[in-house]
């Protein structure tokens, strides 16, 4: 079978002209994990490329999601030209954020997001990964020189039921889920939200009591101060 450091030396592109793919040390790092966790492995990326080979050839449970079939097509054919088995690796042909509702629920030990940057799609994917992950799951998001994902990133690392395991290139970021239902979580029980919000809330805050101020509503604002002005309420 195929090793990873000749996966490594084809450098196969998957991407057309340029690779997107994650760097040799983020694809050794996922290695090092899988193999950790053996044969039975069930595993998850939303994007395609290097890292669905990697998943192959370690012979994992893998459902790979991309909307694009050229680039799975590139990746088929490469496996089959290098004899990878492909008889564990579901592709899904759609969009993370319309296929990963739709799936049905298998317990997974490892995934990856990696497909689409933008916002929301990135937290859609962690919010649907994230209820499926086994507790003890690994979970890796690239891109945190992206808004998206760095924000996801701070956000588990003050998720008590998230464990931050490593940063790596200060690209990538692996976490453990510890226990069930962050994803379903109040806004008062996620600490970053909390942390962030508190300056928008004395925003508010100062903001409505220049309002009834020039308004001339003293008792109100009066009222207001004693009971605390409600975020977001008018
Ligand atoms: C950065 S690349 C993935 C690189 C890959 N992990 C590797 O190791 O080579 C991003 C991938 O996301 C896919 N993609 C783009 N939008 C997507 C979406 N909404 N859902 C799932 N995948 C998406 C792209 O087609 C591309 O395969």
């Amino acid at each position: 079978m195929m090793t990873l450091d000749q996966l490594l030396h084809d450098a196969p592109v998957f991407h057309g002209a340029t690779s997107l793919g994650l760097s040799e040390p983020i694809l050794r790092e996922i290695d090092r994990r899988l193999r950790l966790l053996g044969d039975t492995t069930a595993t998850l990326e939303t994007g395609a490329g290097m890292s669905t080979v990697l998943f192959a050839l370690r012979g994992c449970e893998h459902r790979c999601i991309t909307p694009s079939r050229e680039e799975t097509q590139r990746i088929t054919n490469y496996c089959h030209r290098r004899a990878i088995p492909l008889d564990r690796v579901q592709f899904v042909h759609e969009v993370s954020q319309r296929a990963l509702p739709a799936l049905e629920p298998r317990p997974l030990d490892f995934a990856l997001i990696d497909g689409s940057h933008a916002f929301p799609t990135v937290f859609l994917d962690w919010f649907h990964i994230a209820a499926r992950l086994k507790r003890g799951g690994q979970l890796l998001i690239d891109d945190l020189q992206l808004w998206t994902g760095h924000v996801l990133a701070e956000f588990l690392q003050r998720q008590p039921e998230w464990r931050f395991e490593c940063e790596l290139e200060s690209r990538a970021a692996i976490f453990t889920k510890l226990e069930e239902g962050a994803e379903l979580r109040e806004w008062t029980e996620q600490p970053f939200v909390v942390e962030k919000s508190a300056p928008l809330i004395w925003r508010y805050r100062a903001r409505r009591a220049t309002e009834l101020l020039q308004q001339g509503k003293l008792g109100e604002l009066g009222r207001a101060i004693v009971r605390g002005v409600r975020p977001l309420s008018r």
